[in-house]
């Protein structure tokens, strides 16, 4: 989406008219924006500014605060390591750092070749199983370090067939 067609901002303006009889539409517009297009990049919030009378620094700060909303384009594999309190005093820490560690990435940045991405996650509601880790929307329970290594094995290899 660096340079948006003429389509592309034509669909974002259709998403937007979608909701214009909400009285708090930000988050469905950006919700269903992101699921079509993976990211939220400025140029996109500034048309959904023009479109919707919000101000960018808004947007801006409802897209930067929530996680599951992105300014770049995500990884084909996005793992969300939690670090919420309940999986941060499990080992949660060490967990992430090996991620980042064998991906060559910190939290939210994604790989140069473009599988991986790295998110640290606020608590995901699984802290009976923590620490937890959810990859591309499956939530694995009671992660370790020692278990790092084969999983992204795994899914690399998954990745790279796509
Ligand atoms: S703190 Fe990690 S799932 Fe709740």
């Amino acid at each position: 989406m660096a340079h948006l067609q003429e389509a592309a901002v034509k669909q974002i303006n259709a998403i937007c008219d979608r909701y214009a009889e909400e009285t708090t539409p930000l988050m469905m517009i950006l919700s269903d924006i992101q699921k079509e297009y993976g990211y939220i990049p400025l140029e996109v919030q500034e048309i959904v500014s023009a479109r919707t009378g919000i101000s960018v620094a808004e947007i801006y700060g409802v897209v930067t605060f929530y996680s599951f909303f992105s300014l770049k384009p995500k990884g084909k594999v996005v793992i969300g390591c939690c670090l919420g309190t309940a999986c941060y005093v499990k080992g949660a820490q060490n967990v992430i750092d090996k991620f980042s560690e064998i991906l060559g990435i910190k939290a939210g940045e994604t790989s140069a070749d473009g599988l991986f991405t790295l998110d640290a996650l606020r608590c995901i509601g699984a802290c009976g199983i923590a620490p937890a880790v959810q990859i591309n929307g499956k939530v694995y329970p009671k992660m370790s370090v020692d278990a790092v290594p084969k999983l992204i094995e795994e899914y690399r290899a998954e990745a790279e067939k796509l």
